[in-house]
């Protein structure tokens, strides 16, 4: 027994030590720490910023640091780049994908839009810069809906990759021509619709907040439907004291530090022993990848210029429509 007690202690202490460290680098480095927020606690701790993938992508495009070090995945490290590409961009943890994004591939991509030659390519940011470069303006959950009716009503559209933000766009918009992709993450797809009416049979006050890559059955359920920025901030002024949650796990650190009086009880998956609340993507980053990601300066994200310069018009034209 107190050996598992000592162990804990040195664990912490390892944790701890790892943050001063991160501290200590990034002033020296003149690096900012971007954290999404399905990071684990201790990553969203030591950040400069935590925010939802829009917030994250403003900031990479406006920042004075020398580095990016990001705490996120593939495809926001990507747009990072792709919006500050004389910074260094740094990544923890190469292989942190996403489901989402793995679903559109750029080769299928370009064979299926040769069916739509006169649509608009309307790409959410979960997707590779390859897709991006293939696109006309990106869009992130914060603005899909802002960006779908800045475009004339007629407008023929392919929105990709996700079928379900796709839907539920398509559903508030009343886009006709609007083609959507047939793609969708792993953590969203799971919420269980039977296990939530359950859960609201205990918690009968309880507001339900989900993410619009949740399947629609589960989006009939909710209260707020939202990015995970606009979640945080329903649950921060609406006067529910309970909420379920369905969205990646990450985000409940934030909701209960702002409303600590409140109960956040995450959304449950069909299947209770898979752990898919938790983006195992988001989940590779730990303190000590971004100890040594600092230290030494890689993995750094690297893209080709022309690429860059092909994705770029299609995220600056999103940011300009943010404003
Ligand atoms: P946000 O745009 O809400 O940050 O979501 C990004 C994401 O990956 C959702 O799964
Ligand atoms: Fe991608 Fe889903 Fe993870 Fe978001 S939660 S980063 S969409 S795999």
């Amino acid at each position: 027994m107190n050996n598992i007690v000592e162990n804990i202690n040195v664990e912490n202490f390892i944790k701890m030590d790892f943050s001063r460290e991160i501290y200590k680098l990034k002033k020296e480095k003149n690096c900012v720490i971007l954290s999404h927020f399905y990071q684990t606690a201790d990553i969203q701790n030591i950040a400069d910023f935590v925010g939802d993938s829009l917030q994250l992508s403003q900031i990479a495009a406006d920042t004075q640091a020398d580095i990016i070090l990001f705490c996120g995945v593939n495809f926001m490290a990507e747009t990072a780049k792709v919006l500050s590409p004389d910074k260094k961009v740094l990544l923890p943890e190469p292989n942190a994908g996403c489901s989402l994004a793995d679903s559109c591939n750029a080769n299928d991509l370009k064979e299926f839009l040769k069916n739509y030659p006169d649509h608009t390519v309307v790409s959410y940011v979960n997707t590779s810069v390859e897709v991006k470069a293939m696109t006309d303006i990106c869009c992130t959950s914060s603005n899909a809906v802002k960006i779908i009716e800045s475009l004339p009503k007629d407008e023929k559209i392919v929105f990709l990759p996700d079928r379900n933000l796709g839907s539920y766009i398509k559903s508030i918009t009343k886009r006709e021509n609007m083609i959507v992709w047939d793609g969708a993450c792993h953590v969203h797809e799971e919420f269980s619709v039977e296990k939530i009416i359950e859960l609201k049979k205990n918690y009968p006050n309880a507001k339900v907040l989900a993410h619009p890559e949740c399947k629609k059955t589960v989006l009939i359920l909710a209260d707020k439907i939202g990015s995970t920025a606009a979640l945080l901030e329903f649950s921060k002024k609406d006067d529910c004291k309970e909420f379920i949650v369905a969205t990646e796990s990450g985000i409940l650190h934030q909701m209960q530090l702002a409303s600590p009086q409140k109960t956040f009880i995450p959304a449950p998956p069909i299947d209770s022993t898979c752990g898919c609340n938790d983006c195992k993507y988001m989940k590779m980053i730990t303190l000590e990848k971004v100890y040594n990601t600092l230290k030494n300066e890689a993995p750094e994200v690297i893209i080709d210029a022309d690429l860059i310069e092909k994705a770029k018009k299609s995220i600056l034209r999103m940011l300009e429509m943010s404003k």
